[in-house]
Order: structure tokens, then C-alpha cells, then sequence
């Protein structure tokens, strides 16, 4: 630990005299400052990198503006003028604040000043709290205040890594009273920015179209995106971006924000009158009431920051490495992930033994290497989404020779073995529930609504998931999985915890989560090997906490190639293609009813977690003959696609679209093009490429020659050359959807 040094060369330096704190490597900086007097935090800067002065006040511009001071014949001690690294409520500021605290007393008025702080290397460990890890290239600066009023503390961690454009913040309160708090509010971080010249990005949707890309210029007053399902929901990933008017995919600055977290969020966007932007992101503040013990913590997630001058691209590229490379678990950073059948399209609950094997033989023959039995395979008989679920045992009527024999008939066939669970679902007709009836989330008392004719358990209750553990170990050890499919298929209503008192029922969100993340933390730890996939409805908890367990999610129950490729793009603005579920299914599509070709599926499913989920006993030998080059397509390209940095490109018809990935050393890349409803009699279509050394010759598919600046500047003509040969094309079939991969090598 280094208390107070105040170095160049650091990530982190302080200006001790002026209490200013200066994170930067050389990239990006991030600067605040304790207010003199107040001794509060005041925000400075964030953005590309700056000098490291030894003093800032050359940099001041307070203006006596009006409005209420804080201190008597001061002018410029209004918190409204002022930017803030973590306000207060209920003073002069009045814009939301970052935290409320009750007292004992009824009042919500605290006065944090600061005391301390403390630089260590590497980044916190949160425990079973999703945190970034693998951190020896960050170092963390602490920030610790005392509240005048109490013996609360409050610490602010700030992480900076040397080779990543990236800022990971968090909070967390201490109370060392011996009087309990009620905290009403506490979110992870909040940044006040100078302007309000933006564009505010925002991924929203809903189940099946998740994710979707809206734009639309920063106005005044507060805006808010969130969730208060308790899961990070289809309707809002927790990513805001503040992208300049001018900013496209490749030029142009943008901060990013997001949050590790996969409960009820809320990211706040608030544009005063004096122009400043304020974003502000945490656990939701609805229905959140933690009663802060005398000795106890409250650890709030962490929130991510990013910056980049290099458009949105350079902002996803900051967020897919720290995903691939300080998120996922280590174990699951290199290995080739497996390409899997999963049996839901193909066979829904309607499954035996000989199906499955039959679906298995022919998944081995387009080179699938991992067979997923998915929901269905338990309870007694379960033909649709009622009933048993709960107990987790396997169904005789269906499987009459039971799992193991199945499992033992797909590893004959030199194929791993994948099973789906619902862990948080629970049904009155289970064993579970009829011995637990109080472990069922909900006031029983009271009407309890039910998701897809589904109770919960209650995850607030360490009891309830010691017992979850137990039933999956049961399972896991008679078949050893090689992969599992956690599902969570529907959002919490009615929330009410028999668990807890009545004063912590403020609390059961959190713990809920909590809870999940200790039963993952527990199969994890003893089962290292087992790949899990998260799931909740397809993409309705995808957010970076899930992938600290499991290293990919099921990204939309949305299949349709045309679909798939807003919910990809969308998605990829924050995600790496490595954590994305992608899988081939079969048309007319079963969510769109869309008919869109083979190729282009099976093209935009390959960036991603690769897999298939479709009666593969439908298919013709030619089709078979497809998909089989499709899989060995996502093999070749595989590491490419996992490792590399991801664009999305801007081709000259805007209603195509384009993905590039291209290796980190600029000699391989791949390109999908796509083309949307086909145009008769069209114009000419240029696709320039990005991510390339301008000075290196490339191959395009191993026969056009081109260099890196003429792919980049001049791009890829998309329209054929038919010169001489014009009948071929008055003789080309017209396609919707039709879709080209193009891989660029350095030669
Ligand atoms: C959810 C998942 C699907 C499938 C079904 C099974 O909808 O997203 O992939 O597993 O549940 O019930």
C-alpha cells in the first residue's frame, strides 16, 4: 500500500496540498478533487488524457450563480453550481442524488467530508459480488469520507488499468455506530459532465428483440432507464452512452457507463439548466431499503466507465476486452467453446430417448460436439410450461431408462452432454414446496402473481439455495455435465420475503441476487469445468455480472437471422461476439415466421457462442452439406472471432449492415455483410473496412489483392463485376436477407 505519493509515473497521483487526484495512463484521465471548505468531492474531468499538473486551480470556473449556499457570504457554494464525484441529498445541489440515508431520528440529512485516502495495487475483490479480477495491470485509489452527523463511513474505490480505457468505480458504507440506518439510496457511482452537447445511446427492447440501438440528442431534465423485474430485464441493458452529435462507429468521442450487476438497476440521465450532465448508475432505488447494522457494510456493484475517441467502436473494444479479459472466468478465456444442438426447437417438451439420440446422430454429423437436453426432462410428463418445477428430478415417463443411459448414448456417440435447469422456479405440485411452503418468494397471505405459471424461490433465503445446491449436485454427479443451462423465466412480483423481518423487506432485491450469484459461486467453485450458459427468457438478465460465473448467455429466444442481427449489433456495443448464444434455426423462424436463407442464419450466428437448435432430421443432404461448412467456418474462424476486435461498419447503403472482426496484430480479419430486403434495379454498394494496417497487402477470399489503406479508403465494392458476362446477371436470383463473409488475410 502506498499512502500519499505523488508520482508522474503512477496511474494515480495526488496533489496532496490541493487534494487532487489525477487517474490517467496516458489514454484517458479521470480528475477530481476535494472542494476546498466543503471538503466534498467536486468532479474535474473525464475524458482523453490530460497533463498531470501539479496544480489544477487553473482550471477553476466557479460562478456566483443563484440559488442556496452552503456556507454563509460565499457566493460559489451552491452544490448546484458546483460538479459533484458522489452528491448528497437534501442540501443545495437539487438533482438526484447518489445516496439517501435515514437516521434514526426520521431525518435524511448527512454531511460527508473527506478523511482519507489509500492507494493499492490491482482492482477489489467483492466476493461473491461480480467484480472485475485479474487486475495486476490496475491499481485502485480509495477514497474515504466520515459523516458529521454519525459514525457512518463511506468509501469510493476507483480502479485504473494501464492498458484499458477503462474506470471501474464503486461504493461502500460502513457503519460503525451502534445505531441502525436505513440507506435509501445507495448507487455505485454518478459523473457530472461540463456539457450537455450529446447524443444519449440507450440498448432497449423487449423478450425476443432485446437490445435494440436508440440514439436521440441529450434534452434538459431527468431521464431514466432500469429495471425493477429483479433482473436486468429485456427492456433495458444498464449500458448509456454519451456519444458527441458528430460521433459514428469509428470517429468521434463517447463515454460509455454500465453496471455489474444483474438485479433491479437504474441508470439516471439528468441535464440541468446550466447545461451539465449528470449520469448516475446503481442498484434501483425503488422499493430498496438496506438496514445498515451497527458494524455491518453495504458494498454497492461496480459501476464501468469508459472513454473513446475512436467512435462507438473504440468504446465496445474498451468494454469486450475488459469482459473477455478481466470478467469471464480464466478457465473459459482461451478454450474453443463447443458447438451444441440444444433440443428446445426441435423437439420443445415433445422428446423420448430415441428422439433425442436421433436429433444427437445427426447434430454429430454436422460436427456438433455438445448435445443439450433442454427444458422438459423432469417432473412427470411435463408437456408445456405447467407444473413441476422444483424438485429437479428426471421424468420416468419420458426417459424410462434414465438420464445416465441417455448421457452414456450421446458420449458413445463422442458428443458432451448438456442440461438446462431453472433453479429460481418453483410450482405448488413439487416435494419442495410441500415441505418448504415458506420458501416460496411471496406473502402467502396475499395474491401471488405467477410467470409462465411459475412461483419463485425465494433466493433471499440461504437455506433455500443450500437446498437448490443440493438437488443440482444430486443431478450433476449421476450424469458429470459438460454444460448447463441456467434459466430464469420470469421477473419478481409481488416481492415479499418469509425470511426476513418486517423492517428488511426493503432488502429482498438485492438478496435475491445475491443469492444467485452464491448457488453460481458454489457450482462454479466445485465444478470448474462445466461450461454454463445464462439464460432468462433469452436475453432477459445479459449483463456483465452473469459472465464473472457463467462465460456466455443465451442472447435472444429470438432466432430469426434478420431479428438477430439488431439484437447482435445492439448487443455488441457492449458484449464481445465470445459471450453471445448465437444459434442456427430452422424457417419459417418460430418467433418472426420469417423465411430468411440458410447461409446468411448460420453467418450471423457463427459471431457468436455457436450452436444449432432445430429438427436437423428435416434437412435436405445439400442443407446438411451447408451446415457441416458451417461449422467448420465457426472452427476456422473461431479464435478470430473470439479474441479480436469487433466493428460494426457503415456501409454506403444505410440499410445494410456490416460486422469486421479483426485480429488484435491487423493480419486476419472477417467480414459479414448483410443486405436486408433485396433492391431491384439497385445502385452500386461499398463496404470500407476498418481495423487495418493501411501499409499491409491483404486477400480478399483468396483472390482480389488489395491493401489496407485501399480496403479502408476506397472499401469493398459489394456489386459484382459482370462486365462481359451480363447475362449471369439478368439470370441471378433476387434474395431477402441475403448476406457474404469475407476473409481479409495479410499475405
Ligand atoms: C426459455 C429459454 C429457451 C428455452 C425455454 C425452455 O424461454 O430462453 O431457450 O430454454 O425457456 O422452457
Amino acid at each position: 500500500m502506498k499512502q500519499g505519493a505523488f508520482s508522474l509515473n503512477n496511474l494515480i497521483n495526488v496533489n496532496e496540498q490541493t487534494r487532487e487526484f489525477h487517474l490517467t495512463n496516458g489514454h484517458i484521465s479521470y480528475i477530481f478533487r476535494v472542494m476546498p471548505e466543503l471538503n466534498q468531492l467536486e468532479s474535474v474531468y473525464f475524458g482523453k488524457a490530460v497533463h498531470v499538473q501539479k496544480d489544477l486551480h487553473n482550471l477553476d470556473e466557479y460562478e456566483p450563480g443563484s440559488g442556496c449556499q452552503q456556507l454563509p457570504k460565499t457566493g460559489i457554494a451552491s452544490l448546484e453550481h458546483r460538479r459533484q464525484e458522489y452528491p448528497t441529498y437534501g442540501t443545495t445541489d437539487f438533482r438526484k442524488p447518489a445516496f439517501e440515508i435515514k437516521y434514526p431520528s426520521g431525518d435524511k440529512i448527512s454531511a460527508f467530508k473527506y478523511l482519507d485516502y489509500t492507494i493499492e495495487a490491482g482492482a477489489p475483490d467483492l466476493g461473491v459480488m461480480p467484480h472485475v479480477r485479474y487486475a495486476q495491470n490496475a491499481q485502485t485509489l480509495s477514497i474515504r469520507l466520515k459523516d458529521n452527523y454519525s459514525k457512518l463511513y463511506l468509501t469510493l474505490n476507483y480502479t485504473i488499468f494501464s492498458d484499458l480505457d477503462i474506470i471501474v468505480r464503486n461504493a461502500v458504507f460502513e457503519n460503525q455506530d451502534s445505531k441502525t440506518y436505513s440507506l435509501l439510496a445507495a448507487k455505485s457511482a454518478s459523473l457530472d459532465l461540463p456539457t450537455a452537447n450529446y447524443d444519449l445511446i440507450t440498448l432497449n427492447g423487449a423478450w425476443a428483440r432485446e437490445r435494440h440501438v436508440n440514439r436521440t440528442p441529450l434534452r434538459p431534465g431527468l431521464q431514466e432507464i432500469g429495471s425493477i423485474r429483479g433482473a436486468t430485464g429485456h427492456i433495458h441493458d444498464p449500458f448509456v452512452a454519451l456519444a458527441q452529435p458528430n460521433t459514428t462507429q469509428n470517429l468521434g468521442e463517447a463515454i460509455g457507463m454500465t453496471l455489474m450487476y444483474s438485479g433491479n438497476h437504474q441508470e439516471s440521465i439528468d441535464v440541468n439548466t446550466y447545461g451539465v450532465t449528470r449520469i448516475m448508475t446503481g442498484i434501483s432505488d425503488a422499493d430498496f431499503n438496506w438496514k445498515l447494522e451497527a458494524g455491518k457494510k453495504f458494498i454497492t456493484p461496480q459501476a464501468v466507465f469508459s472513454y473513446s475517441d475512436r467512435g462507438l467502436n473504440g468504446l465496445s473494444h474498451n468494454y469486450h476486452d475488459l469482459i473477455r479479459q478481466h470478467i469471464i472466468n480464466k478457465e473459459w478465456q482461451t478454450p474453443q467453446r463447443p458447438v451444441l444442438i440444444n433440443n428446445w426447437e426441435a423437439t420443445y417438451y415433445d422428446f423420448n430417448e430415441e428422439k433425442l439420440l436421433t436429433l444427437a446422430k445427426n447434430a454429430k454429423e454436422i460436427g456438433c460436439d455438445l448435445f443439450v437436453l433442454d427444458d422438459g426432462w423432469f417432473g412427470h410428463s411435463r408437456m408445456s410450461d405447467t407444473g413441476y418445477m422444483g424438485d429437479w428430478e428426471v421424468d420416468p415417463a419420458k426417459l424410462p431408462n434414465g438420464l445416465d443411459h441417455l448421457v452414456k448414448k450421446i458420449r458413445d456417440l463422442d458428443m458432451k452432454f448438456g442440461i438446462w435447469f431453472e433453479p429460481e422456479a418453483l410450482s405448488m405440485d413439487t416435494k419442495l414446496y410441500q415441505d418448504h411452503p415458506d420458501w416460496l418468494l411471496g406473502n402467502p397471505n396475499k395474491h401471488l402473481s405467477q410467470g409462465r405459471n411459475q412461483y419463485l424461490v425465494d433466493f433471499a433465503n440461504p437455506d433455500a439455495v443450500e437446498a437448490l445446491y443440493q438437488k443440482m449436485v444430486k443431478i450433476i454427479d449421476q450424469v458429470h455435465p459438460d454444460y448447463i443451462k441456467w434459466d430464469m423465466n420470469r421477473n419478481i412480483t409481488e416481492p415479499y420475503s418469509n425470511y426476513l423481518s418486517a423492517d428488511k423487506q426493503g432488502e429482498v432485491f438485492h438478496r435475491y441476487i445475491m443469492g444467485v450469484y452464491r448457488l453460481y459461486q458454489k457450482l462454479t467453485n466445485k465444478y470448474p469445468n462445466i461450461l454454463f450458459e445464462s439464460c432468462a427468457g433469452g436475453g432477459g438478465r445479459f449483463d456483465l455480472a452473469m459472465f464473472y460465473y457463467a462465460p456466455q448467455a443465451w442472447t435472444s429466444d429470438d432466432t430469426d437471422a434478420y431479428e438477430r442481427w439488431q439484437i447482435q449489433t445492439g448487443t455488441s456495443y457492449v458484449y464481445p461476439p465470445a459471450v453471445m448464444g448465437a444459434h442456427v434455426s430452422i424457417v419459417p423462424n418460430h418467433q418472426t415466421g420469417r423465411i430468411t436463407p440458410l447461409k446468411t442464419r448460420a453467418n450471423i450466428a457463427m459471431f457468436g457462442s455457436f450452436g444449432y437448435e432445430f429438427d436437423l432430421t428435416k434437412l435436405s443432404t445439400q442443407e446438411k452439406e451447408e451446415l457441416k461448412q458451417a461449422t467448420k467456418r465457426f472452427h476456422q474462424f473461431h479464435d478470430l472471432i473470439f479474441n479480436g476486435d469487433f466493428y460494426r461498419l457503415e456501409p454506403s447503403n444505410p440499410k445494410h449492415g456490416a460486422w469486421q472482426v479483426s485480429s488484435k496484430d491487423k493480419k486476419h480479419a472477417v467480414v459479414c455483410y448483410f443486405y436486408g430486403l433485396s433492391e431491384p434495379n439497385h445502385g452500386y454498394y461499398h463496404l470500407k473496412l476498418t481495423g487495418l494496417d493501411p501499409d499491409q497487402l491483404y486477400e480478399v477470399n483468396d483472390k482480389r489483392r488489395l491493401y489496407g489503406d485501399e480496403l479502408m479508403n476506397i472499401g469493398l465494392p459489394l456489386t459484382e463485376d459482370y462486365h462481359k458476362h451480363e447475362d449471369d446477371y439478368w439470370s441471378k436470383p433476387m434474395m431477402d436477407f441475403d448476406s457474404k463473409l469475407f476473409e481479409i488475410k495479410a499475405i
